[in-house]
């Protein structure tokens, strides 16, 4: 996954931080966006983009290899899919990301066929895609798996109920994409309810689309003819702000998320509160006091508005320095676990059995060489190397660039001794 590079993270550990430190466009929200464009025979605006993210650069190269013409202008990215000139998605391209798949509804939807590589496996856990492929279907679409591509075709789409066995956030995004161009209505029951799932349908509600219901776990998409290009601000990323905030916690810093949305980001603020942080909300942003101590806490990952996976790993690093006993339960992905042994290397007391890690809090952790082995797990060992004594190297860091933009920029920002060498 991602491009290989040789550039590792040096972060001098037990420094205190303080400070603003501002939050970029929502990852995890740009991408499904950027491949719902595919959707609107006319240019759409994107603003607030992270357009260095390594996984928005590849969602670009993957768009503009359909023949999409796409213009960068600072944060903002014009989109004109009026010139789509083939319908193929292929395997080096989609095997990067898997959030790529979801091209494949609006694909269907708008130019009836398309030919998308399956996405390949994953640090992080096995994730297959029946459940997009499924619900595909059950609109109307016939697909063949064949030489590891998906070839689909529609004469047309049938709104339909469709039922999730799980709310998968990938699923119920190329669903409701391929339903706003399908004739009648479409129900999405239990579906995903993530602050994602509803940007994406303020976007394409903005380019008048009928989705009712995102934010909840019943989706209901009227069909209509066709989109109309729109402008769309894309939410600040909750991950990069929940980062951030345990950032302080774990350096008992003084900081100022800006831009950073409470409301997306409940459980995390729940937990940081419960583990003996200052956390005040505010109109612009969070405010976070580190604890003297860090408290012990019990965490379960679950859908939206459960605690998120994606800050799962960043609260391990955190509660590595609690005063007692800890569990986090993951049980969104099966194989999430993959920073345990790194953060070991860095004296961390940790077991695990099945999905829970029981986490018994140590004294101090001590700088190590330590290697990324996905996006989030990459981004909870520079906290950890934040709280630890001495020098932490941080290999891999190709990792943390598919989703944190600048990052070395914005931790100096506010204190933190941390150096990329290419
Ligand atoms: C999205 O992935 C995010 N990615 C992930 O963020 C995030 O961890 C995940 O949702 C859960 O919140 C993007 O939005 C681009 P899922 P997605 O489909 O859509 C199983 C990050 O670090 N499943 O909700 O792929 C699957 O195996 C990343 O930014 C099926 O069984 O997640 C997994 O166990 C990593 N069949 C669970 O559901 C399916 O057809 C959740 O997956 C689809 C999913």
């Amino acid at each position: 996954m991602g491009e290989c590079s040789m550039s590792t993270f040096h972060i001098i550990g037990s420094q205190p931080t303080e400070g603003r430190i501002p939050v970029h466009g929502a990852k995890n929200a740009v991408l499904p966006i950027m491949a719902a464009t595919l959707l609107v025979s006319e240019p759409c605006i994107l603003h607030s983009v992270p357009y260095e993210l390594e996984d928005v650069r590849l969602m670009i190269r993957i768009l503009e290899s359909l023949g999409v013409k796409i213009e960068r202008q600072g944060d903002d990215l014009y989109i004109d899919a009026s010139t789509i000139n083939t319908l193929e998605a292929p395997y080096d391209l989609v095997s990067g990301m898997r959030a790529s798949f979801v091209i494949l509804g609006p694909l269907i939807a708008r130019m009836r066929e398309a030919k998308v590589a399956m996405p390949g496996g994953c640090a992080i856990g096995i994730r297959p895609v029946d459940l997009h492929l499924k619900g595909l279907q059950a609109l109307g679409a016939e697909l063949k798996l064949e030489h590891g591509y998906v070839y689909a075709q529609a004469s047309k789409l049938q709104g339909k109920r469709i039922y999730l066995d799980f709310p998968s956030v990938g699923a119920t995004q190329n669903i409701m994409m391929a339903a706003t161009l399908a004739e009648g209505t479409t129900v999405i029951e239990n579906a995903a309810a993530e602050p994602e799932i509803s940007d994406l349908a303020t976007f394409l509600n903005s380019c008048g689309a009928k989705v009712h219901g995102a934010g909840t776990n019943v989706i209901r998409v009227e069909g209509v003819v066709a989109l109309t290009g729109c402008q769309h601000e894309i939410i600040p990323d909750r991950i990069e702000a929940g980062t951030f905030l345990v950032a302080a916690a774990v350096t008992r810093g003084d900081v100022l998320v800006e831009n950073a949305v409470s409301n997306h980001l409940k459980p995390v603020i729940a937990k940081l509160r419960e583990s003996g942080h200052k956390v005040t909300e505010y109109a612009e942003g969070i405010h976070i006091v580190g604890g003297h101590s860090i408290l012990p806490t019990h965490i379960t990952t679950s859908p939206h508005p459960g605690f998120p996976t994606d800050m799962q790993a960043q609260f391990m690093a955190l509660l590595t320095l609690s005063l007692g006993n800890s569990t986090i339960t993951e049980t969104v992905f099966e194989n999430r676990f993959m920073h345990v042994n790194e953060f070991i290397r860095m004296g961390a007391n940790i077991r695990i059995d099945g999905r829970i890690a029981y986490i018994q809090g140590v004294k101090r952790l001590t700088g190590a060489p330590v290697r990324a082995t996905d996006l989030r797990a990459g981004s909870a060992l520079v906290l950890a190397g934040m709280a630890a004594e001495g020098e932490t190297i941080v290999h891999d860091t190709f990792h943390i660039d598919r989703g944190y933009m600048q990052l070395e920029q914005k931790l100096k920002g506010i204190g933190v001794q941390i150096t990329r060498y290419d």
